[in-house]
């Protein structure tokens, strides 16, 4: 457990897992419980009811973590490595897989989920649920980083939006007048999202973190310029405003729905809340994939999904939820009310939906150039040292030639280990 943690939890998930198990059939029925991210647009439960409405025998008990994902991943670890069975299935960011089915917390899932059925999700939401050939995850939220721009503001300098990274800088520079509106934000505190941001550009310039043969490559040129990039725009373009250090999604959402800045790299889940009545950019915002330097458009693979506990009692029922919860049903009602990105193909070509959201085919568009983070069980200790570097180049504490290097040795200690 990450150390401190303890403090933030709430003290019923700090027990020992023998007196906060609840029966399983004290009442003839069977419980499974999962820890899920805060059900906001509240899909979940009416999904939750749903199912218990059709499914008598089992009820399905919902544990609403702490918003942020690493202490979730936390608390499943901690479980986990006690081999307990808290929780009968787990609800996974796609970059958590690898680790929990190299430790065997686990359940293949080979036996449930047809490959006939794995074909009607979307491929890379597919590629980022498995492990060494087998699948441990259904996924059923999709996500992949994404440029939003300011139409009106472009279009009244007869700018196009931009594709590439010396494009974005041009028209970000042509636009702003800081500091009350700048050219470009994104995720630039050191965490997770950090590294999706480096990634998208890094592939975008035909780079890579660890190649398919386990190869470092952070420190090569195309991965050194993409940094190079990222410290440009705070330091040498100055598009970027330098408090963007410290900001996670949703700082970047405020400043650029408040209408303070061209450009905003973030995941499709903005879309909706800045259509929102009162929102001052509503009607205003385009979508186009990230932007590229020598390479192509690429986008970072995010995404949840549901595993089952290798340490269940209850994986047939566990299944039977997450199997209903998958459905082209399901998915709907999450992204109608909640706004969640569906994984299912057919969900996108849903009339009802298309008529509701005309938008989601130039999301589905982006979904289709999404990339996986390093499937890898280091990939934790992995992100950690890359956040970290990237983070000190942004902070001006070193080249991002040395810094790259550094972390390129570092990591090939941890994948030797
Ligand atoms: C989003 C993505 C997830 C990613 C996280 C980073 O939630 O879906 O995969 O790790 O953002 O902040």
């Amino acid at each position: 457990m990450r150390k401190g943690l303890e403090l933030f939890l709430p003290a019923i998930l700090l027990l020992p897992a023998s007196c906060r198990k609840a029966p399983s059939s004290a009442d003839g029925k069977v419980t499974i419980r999962y820890l899920a991210n805060p059900d906001v647009g509240g899909a979940t439960k009416v999904l939750i009811k749903k199912f218990e409405e059709k499914n008598p025998g089992i009820h399905v008990e919902m544990v609403e973590g702490p918003s942020a994902p690493n202490t979730r991943e936390d608390m499943y670890a901690t479980s986990f490595m006690a081999q307990e069975d808290s929780y009968d299935f787990a609800h996974m960011d796609v970059a958590w897989l690898a680790k929990f089915a190299a430790q065997g917390w686990l359940k293949p899932l080979d036996g449930y989920f047809a490959a006939q059925e794995q074909e009607k999700f979307l491929p890379g939401d597919i590629a980022g649920s498995k492990f060494n050939g087998k699948i441990y995850r259904v996924p059923n939220q999709s996500d992949g980083g994404l440029l939003y721009y300011r139409k009106d503001l472009l279009k009244a300098r007869g700018l196009t939006p931009p594709r590439t990274w010396d494009e974005l800088v041009a028209a970000a520079k042509k636009i702003q007048s800081p500091p009350n509106l700048w050219g470009y934000v994104f995720e630039g505190k050191q965490y997770e999202c950090l590294v999706c941001n480096f990634l998208e550009l890094a592939w975008g310039n035909g780079g890579e973190l660890i190649d398919e043969k386990g190869q470092v490559l952070i420190d090569r040129p195309e991965a050194v310029q993409a940094l190079q990039w990222m410290v440009d725009a705070v330091h040498k373009h100055k598009i970027s405003p330098p408090g963007v250090l410290t900001y996670q999604e949703e700082e970047a959402r405020h400043v650029f729905q408040e209408g303070q800045a061209v450009f905003m790299r973030n995941w499709p889940y903005a879309w909706e809340l800045m259509q929102k009545e009162g929102s001052p950019v509503k009607g205003k915002v385009g979508i186009v994939p990230m932007v590229h330097g020598k390479g192509r458009s690429a986008a970072a693979l995010g995404g949840w999904g549901f595993g089952i506990s290798a340490f269940s009692k209850h994986p047939d029922e566990a299944w039977k939820f997450i199997e209903f919860l998958t459905t082209h049903e399901g998915q709907k009602t999450a992204y109608l009310m909640s706004g969640i990105l569906p994984t299912r193909k057919s969900v996108y070509a849903d009339p009802e939906i298309l008529k509701a959201s005309p938008q989601i085919k130039d999301l589905y568009n982006i979904l289709s150039l999404t990339r996986p983070r390093p499937l890898s069980p280091a990939y934790a200790r992995v992100s950690d040292i890359v956040q970290l570097k990237v983070s000190a180049a942004l902070s001006g504490l070193g080249e991002p030639q040395k810094l790259l290097s550094e972390a390129a040795q570092e990591i090939r200690g941890v994948l030797k280990r």
